[in-house]
């Protein structure tokens, strides 16, 4: 088939270079020149295991290509998949403008039916308004329809999320858009992949339930650690504990600093604005949210009970990405551990495999913090190492020669990648979350 993306950002990128990899011809549009011409010279904008690989396949193989032309995007398929940004504004609710920049650009360019998709994760019930936008701008009577197939994918993994998704959730409102997406899927419900077909609303809200309950198990096993820390028991082990039940599960069940990253705060955060707007109160999602937004200030009381104060205290920290195997730093609570770590005076060495480059941005090299070219390197003469990312690299950290280079061998863990013995028994002194 053909297939237009439009957006070539994590989500984009990773549709575009997987269904190409899928036999289809793709166009990805996107309009920031600097990452098209890259992506033309086969480097990825982002770091994603495996999606620059995808795309050099593609461009060799001459079906996948990219632009900064939407005209070009419109006229090159009849089902255009929308994966733009829908970031978070100030009142919580999404900002859509990037949706429906492209659904009013789309409109003013086709001259005949075109199928648009809702990749990105949107509230319930804008494909009504997408609808709407289109109507308004289209220059000619054509036919169109609008479909919601959001997406499950997630940063780290997400090439391999894409080819092997647990479920495909399409909304659809015609039997034209139903056979097209069905078309589209077909590689993947050949082998048993679930599709569930849903109206466009259903399939919006089953996004933002989905992320909203992943988030509302890290808040709740973030409380279980509170009362671990109390009560002394261990959270690990509670988790295992709970986690061989097959009716709760083991995933997202982790204790730490809370989660980030640009979707499940951005999407929480929506959703409960997205309930107010309708009349339901989902105090729930405002309590996830409260105990997710003290995580970092709970964590920094442990550092500070350990170091006890700040002022000009050499903090090395592992970990800027808002989880491992990704160079996204949006909303990682590493931002504000650093702000905080530098508001009150220390100096920090900050060590990421994957996103310094992007971390330099916010926080530029100076007095205060500096970027050294290893974890090692990270730790020297330091009187404390923070580790925010459980990136492999750190779990296979030879921690003896850490002990060595560091002046203090404090180590305050956000992401519980050691074992509290072990490290005592190597002479730490180790805090981590939710064991004693
Ligand atoms: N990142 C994830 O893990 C993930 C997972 C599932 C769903 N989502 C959802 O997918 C959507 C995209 O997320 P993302 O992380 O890929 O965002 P992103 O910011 O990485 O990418 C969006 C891209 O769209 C481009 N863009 C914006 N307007 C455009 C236009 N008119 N024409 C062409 N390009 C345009 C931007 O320049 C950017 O490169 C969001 O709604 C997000 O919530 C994200």
């Amino acid at each position: 088939m053909r297939i237009t993306v439009v957006g070539g950002g994590y989500v984009g990128l990773v549709t575009g270079a997987c269904f190409s990899h899928l036999g289809n011809d793709v166009l990805v549009v996107e309009k920031v020149p600097e990452k098209v011409k890259m992506l033309k010279e086969g480097r990825s904008p982002i770091y994603e295991p495996g999606l620059e690989d995808l795309i050099r396949e593609g461009l060799k193989r001459g079906n996948l290509g990219f632009t900064t032309d939407i005209g070009e995007g419109v006229a090159f398929s009849e089902v255009i998949f929308i994966c733009v940004g829908t970031p978070s504004l100030p009142d919580g609710s999404a900002d859509l403008s990037q949706v429906e920049e492209v659904a009013r650009l789309t409109a003013k360019l086709m001259d005949s039916y075109r199928l648009l998709v809702e990749k990105s994760t949107v509230p319930v019930n804008t494909h009504q308004l997408v609808k709407k936008t289109v109507q308004r701008y289209l220059k000619r009577d054509v036919p169109f329809d609008v479909a919601s197939n959001p997406e499950f994918l997630r940063e780290g993994s997400a090439v391999l999320d894409f080819l092997n998704p647990d479920r495909i959730v399409v909304g659809v409102e015609s039997e034209r858009a139903r056979r097209i997406m069905e078309e589209v899927y077909r590689p993947f419900t050949d082998r048993g992949v679930p599709l569930l077909i849903t109206d466009p609303a259903t399939a919006e809200l089953i996004k933002h339930a989905s992320n909203s309950f992943l988030a509302m198990k890290i808040s709740f096993i973030n409380m279980i650690a509170d009362l671990c820390e109390k009560t002394g028991a261990d959270v690990k082990l509670v988790t295992e504990g709970m986690g061989y039940d097959r009716r709760i599960g083991r995933d997202f069940l982790n204790a730490g600093i809370g989660y980030g990253g640009s979707c499940f705060p951005k999407d929480v955060r929506a959703f409960i604005r997205i309930a107010e707007e309708y009349g339901v109160d989902f105090s729930l999602l405002k309590e996830v949210e409260r105990i997710n937004s003290g995580r970092v200030e709970r964590f920094m009381d442990k550092v500070r009970n350990a170091l006890w104060t700040l002022k000009d205290k050499r903090v090395a920290v592992w970990g800027l990405s808002f989880k491992p195997n990704t160079d996204d730093i949006r909303e990682a609570p590493s931002i504000k551990v650093v702000e905080t770590l530098i508001r009150e005076g220390a100096r920090v060495r900050a060590y990421d495999p994957k996103a310094v480059s992007n971390f330099r941005v916010l926080f530029p090299p100076g007095d205060r913090i500096s970027y050294p070219e290893d974890m090692y390197e990270a730790v020297k003469g330091a009187e404390a190492l923070l580790i925010l990312t459980e990136w492999e690299e750190f779990v296979k950290a030879d921690m003896e020669k850490v002990k060595e280079l560091m002046d203090l061998p404090v180590v305050v863990d956000g992401r519980n990648i050691f074992e509290p013995e072990e490290m005592k028994r190597m002479g730490f002194e180790y805090y981590s979350v939710g064991r004693s």
